[in-house]
Parts: structure tokens; sequence; C-alpha cells
């Protein structure tokens, strides 16, 4: 919800005669609802453990630099907003941001700078990992699960 969504649900509040704080207590709870206006990209940045294990601090440090922002700011001319935000569910593919509707994952410095310039520029930077893998398969050759599943039962007690 952008910082427009929360204004307009003020102004349903009056209508409906509802205390302000009914918005205000859901509109601080969750993070994916904006109490401002945000610029047209909202690059979204994930530092929870896995993607911090995962090199986040690096990732992180790349985009204030190449967008002059800190987090939690927005820029002059409203393209870009920059959040740190809790996991975001792709785990799997750490470091990784969100910008807009789009997953960027598998990030490196280099890879975030290209995706980066890619929007500066007007284009359209393919969503999905930066490794070369096509979603969250491993990366080489799998190392669990490779044998046929054995059938129903296996391990189970006989009398069960
Ligand atoms: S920890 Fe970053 S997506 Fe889950």
């Amino acid at each position: 919800m952008g910082g427009y969504q929360f204004l307009l649900c003020i102004k349903l509040l009056k209508i409906l005669n509802l205390p302000r704080m009914r918005v205000y207590e859901v509109a601080t709870f969750y993070t994916m609802f904006m109490r401002k206006p945000t610029g047209k990209y909202h690059v979204q940045i994930c530092t929870t453990t896995p993607c911090w294990l995962r090199g986040s601090d690096e990732i992180l440090e790349a985009i204030k630099k190449n967008l002059k922002l800190e987090v939690g700011e927005t820029s002059k001319d409203m393209l870009w907003t920059l959040s740190e935000v809790e996991c975001l569910g792709a785990c799997v593919n750490a470091p990784m941001v969100q910008i807009n509707d789009d997953y960027y994952e598998d990030l490196t410095v280099e890879a975030t700078n290209e995706i980066l310039d890619e929007l500066k520029s007007g284009g359209k930077p393919a969503p999905g990992p930066r490794s070369g893998r096509f979603a969250a398969e491993p990366i080489g050759e799998p190392t669990s699960l490779k044998s046929e599943p054995l059938g129903p039962g296996v391990g189970v007690r006989a009398d069960l």
C-alpha cells in the first residue's frame, strides 16, 4: 500500500467515523503498508539471516552507493525508495532484493549495479536468479534425493 492509499484509508475512516488509530496500528505493524509516498522504484533489500550470511551487507552498501540513498529515504526526484526488510521468502536464492513486484536473486555487487543501472536507463531487467540457475534448484549437482524414492511404508513399523 503506497502513501496515497494510506491517505485514502484515513479519509475512509472519517467517513466511517472510526478512530485514526485503527489504520495506524495496522499500518505500523506490516511493512507492506507504506505511510509515505514511495519512489517509482521501491527497492527492498532483505537482510535477514540467510541473506546476511550470503552477503546482503555488501549488496546494501552497493545499493546505497549507486542510488546515493540511505535506508528509509526516497530520492528527491521520486524515482527511488530504499527499504531494509525482513525475510521475503526467497532465502534459498539469497541474497536478494525486491524491486516493485520483481525479485532479483543470487545477487552480487556487480549484478546489483547492473540491475539498478538498467532501471535508471529505462530498461526492465529480467527478474529471477543472477547465478544462471532457473529457479531454486541446487547450484551444480544435486547432493540429496538423487535416487528413486522408496515406496510407501518404508521404515514404518510392521504393525502400523
Ligand atoms: S532471508 Fe532473505 S529472503 Fe529469506
